[in-house]
């Protein structure tokens, strides 16, 4: 018997048709573009359009990210996503004492408009889709981009993109969080709200798997705890008195690619089929675009090794490749060093052509979901939508995602699964080539990319060059209003817009929303 899957399901040797037997095309198939959407959200997929290429890229200071997007673009992207640094992703500000040493690391470090606008010099922002990995904080960087792109005379309701926006996923796996989960909900009603009125085609949530995998979950545990997350935002929307088809046909989803491609295949195509389901028989969806789960992919970071990490460049082709037949509207390849540091120039165009390869070289555009039909990949579908289903079932017995998450149990979940994968990696059950399988006797040394140190005073002197120009009657003001609706029923971003326009910062914003919501401390001791 063979290796049990990642979602620890049975994979036969070989599966013959009465693999199939209860399987029914007409029910669990149906043409590409029309319900359920196993096969793919389009009719043509990508034999009428590739899938975006869409680079997750930032670092340093606003000036310096830029730079790296303008070379994106000059290689041949096809869609912008950005990473902040831990600062803005938490709300503070540069010069925050809780800043120190984490200023423009892990992305770019955005403190106002000011920042804003200088990420996107040159970037005609009602031609591009740009994708702002932010969560908390996300109402205020939309908004920081609607005002830049509003400077560049581009109307609003022409902007395509999307925010992250999915505090839920940070409770349980990422810690990005700030605010408790009620007024983190009511932000994302008040955003799905502002969308629908102001910015109609930008994408209002990008509900995520991918961090949940890459601590430890399991395919069936990433497509179920996602899905769970994702009816927890419906379930708000509605009780936030919106209509299901006002908001379900902005949201979005993000998971993980890993190398086991037959499995992550069957795992997108149940993953389809699961919410077209949820979102018409059980929620009463009726506009066909509110029944579509369209995602992102990246290729999983955490099966990157520090060890001969040439070898990633497999590893990533091998992942995006399950992603591309496994039908992704949008993909990020992960850079072969990426274990080490900071992604150079070069080893950034490489991840890139790694799909441009795939889109352009290989035949996978050429047909839609060529796996339809197939005794394993049907089969396995089948299999991991079962798995699924029956942890999103536990997860409503437990009262939904939030009450599951305030008793630890999504967490709980990912780390018995991150502890069986340690294990098995320890005794080589797991093989992984380079780690312990095949090593290296002496790894050879690899010069990594730095970010300047320096950058911590160059933010804190943009800063004050911001309070000097800026008019702070205005600022407080507005920064008031915002402060009133926090604490009552009117949408948060309109105040909130007008706070930023005036110069206010990330981590003015998030403080006086602190102020008036508090922190969010986790409850639950596993
Ligand atoms: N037939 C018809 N129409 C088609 C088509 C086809 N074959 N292919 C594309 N289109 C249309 C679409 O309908 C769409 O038009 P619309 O917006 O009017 O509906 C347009 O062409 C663009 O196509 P998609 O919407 O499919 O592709 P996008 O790339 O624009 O959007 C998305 C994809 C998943 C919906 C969107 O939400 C997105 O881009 N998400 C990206 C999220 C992301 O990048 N996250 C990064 C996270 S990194 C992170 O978290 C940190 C971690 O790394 C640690």
């Amino acid at each position: 018997m063979t290796r049990p899957t990642e979602s620890g399901l049975p994979i036969n040797p070989v599966y013959n048709p009465t693999a199939l037997n209860d399987w029914d095309p007409t029910q669990h198939l149906n043409a590409p573009g029309t319900f359920p959407y196993t096969r793919g959200v389009y009719p043509t997929m990508y034999t009428a359009r590739p899938w975006t290429m869409r680079q997750y890229a930032g670092f340093g200071t606003a000036a310096e990210s830029n730079a790296r997007y303008q070379q994106l673009i000059a290689h041949g992207t096809t869609g912008l996503s950005v990473a902040f640094d831990l600062p803005t992703q938490m709300g503070h500000d540069s010069n925050a004492p809780l800043a120190h040493g984490e200023v423009g690391k892990v992305g770019v470090a955005i403190d106002s408009i000011d920042d804003m606008r200088v990420l996107f010099r040159g970037i005609p922002l009602d031609q591009v889709s740009t994708s702002m990995t932010i969560n908390a904080p996300a109402a205020v960087l939309l908004l920081l981009y609607q005002l830049a792109a509003e400077e560049q005379g581009a109307s609003p309701d022409q902007l395509t993109g999307t925010i992250q926006n999915d505090v839920l996923k940070e409770y349980i796996a990422r810690g990005t969080y700030i605010f408790p989960p009620e007024p983190s909900l009511r932000l994302t009603a008040d955003i799905f709200q502002y969308c629908k009125s102001e910015l109609p085609k930008w994408n209002t949530i990008s509900i995520s798997g991918y961090h949940m995998a890459e601590a430890g979950a399991s395919p069936a545990q990433e497509i179920a705890f996602t899905l769970a997350n994702g009816i927890e935002y419906v379930r708000t929307a509605i009780a936030a008195g919106m209509d299901i088809d006002d908001f379900a046909p902005r949201l979005s989803f993000f998971f993980v690619a890993r190398t086991t491609i037959l499995e992550e295949v069957a795992k997108f195509r149940a993953a389809r089929r699961i919410w077209a389901h949820t979102m018409k028989d059980r929620f009463g969806a009726k506009n066909p675009k509110s029944h579509m789960l369209r995602f992102h992919t990246q290729t999983a970071g955490v099966q990157l090794t520090a060890q001969q990490p040439e070898v990633n460049l497999v590893r990533v082709t091998i992942q995006a490749l399950a992603a591309v037949l496994g039908g992704t509207q949008s993909l990020h390849t992960n850079s072969f060093d990426e274990a080490l540091a900071l992604p150079t120039d070069k080893s950034a165009r490489l991840a890139l052509r790694t799909q441009q390869v795939l889109a352009h070289e290989t035949d996978v555009t050429a047909t839609v979901d060529p796996f339809a039909g197939s005794y394993a990949i049907e089969a396995m579908t089948n299999d991991v939508e079962a798995a699924a289903t029956a942890l999103m079932a536990k997860i409503e017995r437990l009262g939904g995602a939030v009450a599951a998450i305030e008793r630890g149990f999504q967490k709980s979940e990912i780390e018995h699964n991150a502890y069986r994968i340690a294990q098995e990696t320890d005794t080589a059950e797991r093989i992984v080539i380079g780690v312990n399988r095949f090593q290296l006797e002496q790894e050879e040394p690899y010069q990594p990319l730095r970010v300047d140190p320096a950058i911590e005073t160059q933010q804190t002197e943009r800063i004050a060059k911001l309070r000097a120009w800026r008019c702070h009657e205005r600022v407080d003001a507005a920064i008031t209003q915002m402060q009133k609706a926090a604490a009552g029923d009117a949408n948060v971003l309109y105040p909130m817009k007008q706070a930023l326009a005036a110069g206010a910062t990330v981590g003015e914003v998030c403080n006086a929303l602190r102020e008036v919501w508090g922190t969010y401390t986790p409850t639950h001791t596993l």
